[in-house]
């Protein structure tokens, strides 16, 4: 049996960090994996408030030294001014895949019109594929699917 793979989840909420609520989107991510994934894998967990150090120092963390090929984000990616996780994902990343973005914004826009609001991108960091997810929970399913195809594949060719 193969080791299983690491994979980064990552929930950016300052109310779910300080405890005011439950997270619900790191489980929403390691649910949708679940579904989509068919090797062996298990979630590398980070809860982490809106601030850009901290969310940096995740995302390096589970590329660098937890050796994660895959990181997903969810929350933060808004217009709002705590909202810095497509900041801390481009000072983290070494080249930046937009299109991510654009296919999970056109995806989205089909059901809700505020996610022209989602600034949300992919990027790679080393041998990792970091890629951010809205914070809705709803979200977090119709977006993966989305991009899911390509990961695989994006994977094979920074690793
Ligand atoms: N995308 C999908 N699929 N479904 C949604 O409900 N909400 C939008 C957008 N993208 C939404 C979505 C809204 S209202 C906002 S403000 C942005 O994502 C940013 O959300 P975030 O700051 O929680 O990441």
């Amino acid at each position: 049996m193969p080791a299983p793979v690491p994979i980064g989840v990552v929930t950016v909420s300052d109310r779910a960090s300080r405890g005011e609520y439950e997270d619900r989107g790191g489980p929403g991510i390691e649910a949708a994996l679940a579904r989509i994934l068919a090797t062996p894998w298990r979630p590398v967990r980070r809860l982490v408030p809106d601030e850009r150090a901290d969310i940096e120092a995740a995302l390096r963390d589970l590329a660098d030294l937890e050796g994660c090929p895959l990181v997903v984000t969810t929350g933060g990616t808004g217009p709002a001014q705590r909202d810095v996780t497509p900041e801390a994902t481009e000072a983290v990343c070494d080249r930046m895949l937009p299109g991510f973005g654009e296919l999970m914004r056109a995806v989205s826009l089909r059901s809700v019109p505020t996610a022209i609001l989602s600034r949300q991108t992919a990027g790679t960091c080393g041998r990792s594929l970091i890629v951010n997810l809205p914070g809705k929970p709803s979200a977090i399913a119709e977006c993966l699917d989305a991009v899911f195809p390509a990961i695989p594949y994006c994977i094979d060719l920074i690793g």
